[in-house]
């Protein structure tokens, strides 16, 4: 039976100097559950992660592993004596020692230290099951150089597995490796996590290994928490642009709220009328101004029939990427040009006019005041040059 390993961050803050890095961070980890601090560089993701393993001193709030407060006012339990397994974006690996020994360095340690039992055949069978875990069986003699960086980094985990964390702690251990290799490593760390059992706090600034490896995001700007849930719920409920374009490509429409209540409808500045969904605890009156959220593979483009109930549109350019094919259409009423994308064999022309078509329920509105969308430049994601795949 694994130890309870919950994890409760309460208001945790750290302020360098004159900046504030973290601001007011609260998070319950249930024992056993991923979580992903998903946020652009600088948001704070790494100070945080420093202040859970004890790296950093938090300047207010209060750290709590399993019960135990690890730090806290007056509290501050050093970073070996927490019992997290760290891997980071440089493997560190010590290049003198072989793979088994670079994983067994910290039970050896432990074991001088005389706070670990059992002898030299205890390790060695743990280090033996930490490279299974993490498929790398068969490859303890050899040294770091001899192995691939995929490989290191997979050392790097073993490392952390090896002396069974309470919590597992990663900050953006795939960015120096190439992409089907990402692929590969993401899918090992989403199964050794669940599989173990361990709790995880994983570290990205990419929405693709958010998306795979969370039981719950937490989408942080600027040091302060924005969303937080599971990822299905940050995608098509998304709060406000931030998080929309956090989780992937967005439109946002404005539009006029016809009826709150029982259902939300509202018109779309294209002339549609359309039931969509809202965040909890959102209101908003009749007549008023409101942003739609609409992701556009939700979006339908037909060539232009005269149809009255729906919105005319230009396509402005075509990207045909195999799997699907990006639009960026000008759409009668809309200010801003409207990214689709389909799956088809044809594209359409550029120049083509079409009808684009918004059903009832793809829609989430923004709990954001409709100016927003001229009061702020776009955020990243929202630009014609960012058209990509992924
Ligand atoms: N030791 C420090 N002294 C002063 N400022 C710091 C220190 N460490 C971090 N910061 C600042 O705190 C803010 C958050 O940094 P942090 O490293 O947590 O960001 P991050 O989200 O991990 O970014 P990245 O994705 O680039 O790794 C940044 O503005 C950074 O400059
Ligand atoms: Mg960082």
């Amino acid at each position: 039976m694994r130890r309870l390993s919950d994890l409760k961050i309460e208001g945790l803050q750290k302020v360098f100097g004159e900046a504030t890095a973290v601001r007011d961070l609260d998070l319950h980890i249930e024992s056993g559950e991923s979580i992903v601090l998903l946020g652009p560089s600088g948001c704070g993701k790494t100070t945080t992660l420093r202040m859970v393993a004890g790296f950093e001193r938090p300047t207010g709030g209060r750290i709590t592993i399993g019960g135990t407060v690890v730090a806290g006012p007056g509290v501050f339990v050093p970073p070996d004596q927490r019992e997290v397994g760290v891997v980071f974006q440089s493997y560190a690996l010590w290049p003198h020692m072989t793979v088994a020994d670079n994983v067994g360095f910290g039970l050896t340690v432990r074991r001088r230290r005389k706070t670990l039992e059992g002898g030299r055949a205890s390790i060695a069978g743990r280090v033996q099951s930490a490279l299974e875990q993490v498929q790398l069986d068969g490859l303890g003699s050899r040294y770091p150089h001899e192995l691939s960086g995929g490989q290191q980094q997979r050392v790097a985990l073993a490392r952390a597995l090896v002396t069974e964390p309470r919590v597992l702690l990663l900050d953006e251990p795939l960015s120096n490796l190439d992409t089907r290799l990402r692929e590969d490593m993401r899918l090992a760390i989403r199964n050794i996590q669940r599989e173990s059992g361990v709790t995880m706090i994983y570290i990205t600034h990419d929405r693709i290994e958010a998306l795979a490896l969370a039981d719950r995001i937490v989408a942080l700007k600027a040091g302060e928490t924005q969303q937080i849930g599971p990822p299905e719920q940050l995608y098509q409920n998304p709060r406000n642009r931030f998080v929309a374009l956090s989780l992937g490509p967005a439109n946002f429409i404005p539009a006029t709220v016809q009826s709150w209540a029982p259902d939300v409808v509202v018109r779309l500045d294209t002339g549609q009328v359309v039931g969509i969904n809202t965040p909890p605890g959102m209101t908003r009156r009749p007549s008023e101004k409101v942003l739609v959220c609409v992701r556009p593979p939700d979006i339908g483009i037909e060539r232009r029939k005269d149809d009255a109930e729906t919105a005319g549109g230009t396509v402005r350019e075509a990207v045909f990427l195999g799997d699907e094919t990006h639009y960026i259409v000008d759409v009668d009423g809309l200010p801003d040009p409207v990214r689709i994308v389909q799956r088809t064999l044809r594209p359409m022309d550029r120049g083509t006019q079409v009808t684009v078509l918004i059903d009832s329920g793809v829609g989430n509105l923004i709990d954001e005041p409709a100016d927003a969308l001229a009061a702020q430049p776009p955020a990243e994601g929202a630009q014609l040059s960012s058209l990509s795949v992924s």
